[in-house]
């Protein structure tokens, strides 16, 4: 050991879950012809980890195993099924005491070539586990900035499921990130905006929460959960287009997934929104949502 390499901590090794298997991330390696690589062909989930205890973990994989029903994949477990994985998972990256974002990735599996998929294929599943965003907590505190995603969303996507073709997310995220923005907004081409490329977003007009109907939006989990934080705070909550003029004049917005929870939006598209600041219905969201996890998870952890 030289002085040199004891005084840089040597980085930990990552690992992964793969097909079951916890690997090195280094070495997971996955077929040439697995279909999520050709053709996008799989599904995935998203979620938090509290101190090594999974949040909203049995909506993720109900979501999961709704959309593989609809694509004609064989997936249909539960949280009892997973739970124990992600925290083999965390143990081994040392994610246990900390909070975490969890994905699972699963594809229809390897096939020969060809768009319509054999049967009985067995799916790939693969479970990642990293550190949260070290600047999450200073963004939930102050806010952040978003834009909008240049392209207008016209296409045939399936926005209620979390395919596997994420490419229009990436370049939002990269545009975003360009403009010193945390998120990028998808509108449609008569300016009613659906959501952020990771996340479903939300305006207060006159003390009341308004955010778009599912119909193009991904249902998330955590949007159900504002959605009962809201009604037990005494907050109205309308299910209504928004357009990116309502955006602009809101007294509020925030955004919500299961990584980032409640944040608030402070300027959308260089426009100021409200005084700059977070506002009091968001504050109180975010309040109510931690102590919504709080509970949801103490009652998990009771024997
Ligand atoms: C397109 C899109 N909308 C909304 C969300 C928020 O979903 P959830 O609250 O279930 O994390 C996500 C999450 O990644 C997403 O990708």
């Amino acid at each position: 050991v030289t002085a040199r390499s004891r005084r840089v901590p040597r980085p930990r090794e990552s690992y992964v879950l793969l097909n079951d298997r916890l690997v090195p991330a280094a070495r997971a390696t996955i077929s040439a012809l697995d279909r999520g690589f050709v053709y996008g062909d799989g599904l995935f989930e998203t979620f938090r980890t509290y101190h090594g205890a999974p949040f909203g973990l049995a909506q993720h994989l109900a979501r999961l195993t709704r959309s593989a029903r609809v694509f004609r994949m064989p997936f249909r477990e539960t949280a009892d099924d997973w739970r124990p994985r992600v925290r083999r998972l965390l143990r081994a990256n040392r994610l246990l005491e900390d909070d975490a974002a969890v994905r699972l990735t699963i594809s229809r599996g390897a096939a020969p070539f060809g768009i319509v998929p054999p049967r009985a294929l067995r799916p790939t599943t693969l479970l990642l586990a990293t550190p949260l965003d070290p600047h999450l907590a200073r963004a939930q505190a102050r806010g952040v900035a978003v834009c909008f995603f240049p392209f207008r969303v016209v296409t045939a996507r399936l926005p209620g499921h979390k395919t596997l073709h994420y490419l229009p997310a990436v370049l939002g995220k990269m545009i975003a990130r360009q403009r010193r923005a945390w998120e990028a907004l998808y509108l449609t081409a008569g300016d009613a905006v659906l959501e952020g490329t990771t996340s479903n977003v939300f305006a207060v007009r006159r003390g009341a929460i308004l955010t778009p109907p599912l119909h193009g939006v991904l249902p998330g989990v955590t949007r159900r959960t504002v959605a009962v934080v809201a009604r037990r705070s005494g907050i109205p909550m309308r299910e209504r287009t928004v357009t990116r003029r309502d955006l602009l004049r809101a007294d509020e917005v925030f955004l919500t997934a299961s990584t980032i929870e409640v944040l608030p939006v402070v300027r959308v598209a260089g426009t100021r929104i409200g005084d700059g600041r977070p506002g009091p219905i968001t504050r109180r969201l975010q309040e109510g949502y931690h102590r919504q996890v709080a509970a949801a998870l103490a009652r998990e952890a009771r024997p």
